[in-house]
């Protein structure tokens, strides 16, 4: 049994800096792109973190940082297809234990997803994945949440 530990990490400070470096951005792609670099970078124990887009039913991987990942993702498959088919988020503890888990870096032990939803729309999710089981608490999943409202508010201007 994996526990959730809760790392120090500075989520007030993370959210100040993704709010200061979209605010003057329009661009949708820019800004996910600073978003993913940014909670790679913030974050302890984190070996992936990044967006997959909607497109025709499919999943298909947009910025990220960490190692090449697999590139489309159907909406019936791992953690990141329950995440856009449910748009709940997904806290999960131990990705082992997850069935049909899609295992791109067999580094990663927990992993949180993020439903990216557009008025009313689903638009994709966010995946950040880490080395350590229980990575992820309840400050990590509502500063996630919250970091994907403030990017979708900047994507509607
Ligand atoms: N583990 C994910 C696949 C994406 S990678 O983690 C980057 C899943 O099960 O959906």
């Amino acid at each position: 049994m994996h526990e959730i530990t809760e790392y120090s990490n500075d989520h007030a400070l993370f959210l100040a800096q993704l709010k200061a470096l979209i605010e003057d951005e329009p661009d949708f792609l820019a800004n996910m792109a600073n978003m993913a670099s940014l909670i790679y970078h913030t974050f302890d124990r984190l070996n992936w973190s990044g967006f997959y887009l909607l497109k025709d039913d499919q999943l298909v991987l947009g910025p990220f940082m960490g190692k090449p990942a697999c590139t489309r993702i159907r909406l019936k498959d791992g953690v990141c297809g329950k995440a856009a088919r449910t748009r709940e988020v997904q806290n999960i503890v131990d990705v082992h234990a997850f069935e049909g888990h899609i295992a791109c870096d067999s580094a990663s032990n927990s992993e949180l997803v993020i439903p990216i939803v557009e008025d009313d729309r689903l638009i994709g999710v966010l995946d950040i994945d880490s080395v350590d089981f229980g990575r992820f608490g309840p400050l990590d999943q509502s500063t996630m949440i919250e970091a994907v409202n403030i990017l979708i508010k900047r994507k509607k201007g």
